[in-house]
């Protein structure tokens, strides 16, 4: 079976790409090679701040492999917190304040303004050959939080395909079939589907 980094530790991204990828690949994690570093993700977008992950484990250990990186872009907020989206309150993954923070920055922006979309970048690294893959999904900023399911900005994003639902409200393969992430995703294992 041929072997796929992906370059995360998030046991839900593994656990989802193992489902839709079946017995084709031998899906592993960061911790499944022995990395445990702090991968840098400092570029200045989602689709470098892919890159450099997945050029990162390609560089060390020599394996192909693939990496995401989402952003949450506010058109109001000039396309923020973008590539900024994991710590835009201040503090590493703390979605409250992330949260707190938009929704403090967009206290005058009325609703038709209050329109954002996730955008998912995926690197993958195959031999010599990097190909991108994307997924994005439109929506609205809401005012308040609606619902305690899913994670990150999920409770305050009303995508427009829905029913009127945040992300927060429902179960993971309805998110899954309209989200960026699940877009993206998609189109990555299609493409491993074709080889
Ligand atoms: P990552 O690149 O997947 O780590 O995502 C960066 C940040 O974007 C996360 O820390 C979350 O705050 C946010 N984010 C990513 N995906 C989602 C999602 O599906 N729903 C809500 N927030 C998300």
């Amino acid at each position: 079976m041929k072997r796929l980094v992906i370059a995360t530790n998030n046991a839900h991204k593994l656990e989802e790409i193992r489902q839709m990828l079946g017995d084709m690949y031998e899906v592993q994690g960061l911790a499944d090679i022995g990395c445990h570093d702090d991968i840098p993700e400092t570029a200045d977008t989602i689709e470098g701040n892919a890159e450099m992950k997945a050029q990162y484990v390609k560089l060390h250990y020599g394996l192909d492999c693939f990496s995401d990186d989402t952003g949450l872009e506010i058109d109001a907020l000039n396309g923020e917190p973008g590539v900024h989206s994991a710590r835009y309150g201040g503090v590493a993954h703390d979605s409250e304040r992330n949260i707190d923070k938009v929704l403090r920055l967009m206290a005058d922006v009325p609703m038709p303004k209050r329109t954002a979309r996730f955008r998912t970048a995926i690197v993958l690294l195959q031999g010599d050959e990097q190909h991108l893959f994307e997924g994005k999904v439109e929506g609205h900023i809401l005012t308040e939080r609606h619902g305690t399911g899913g994670f990150g900005y999920d409770s305050i994003f009303q995508p427009v395909e829905g029913d009127g639902r945040t992300f927060a409200q429902m179960d993971a393969s309805e998110k899954n079939a309209i989200s960026h992430r699940g877009r993206a995703t998609a189109q990555l294992v299609e493409f491993l589907k074709r080889q």
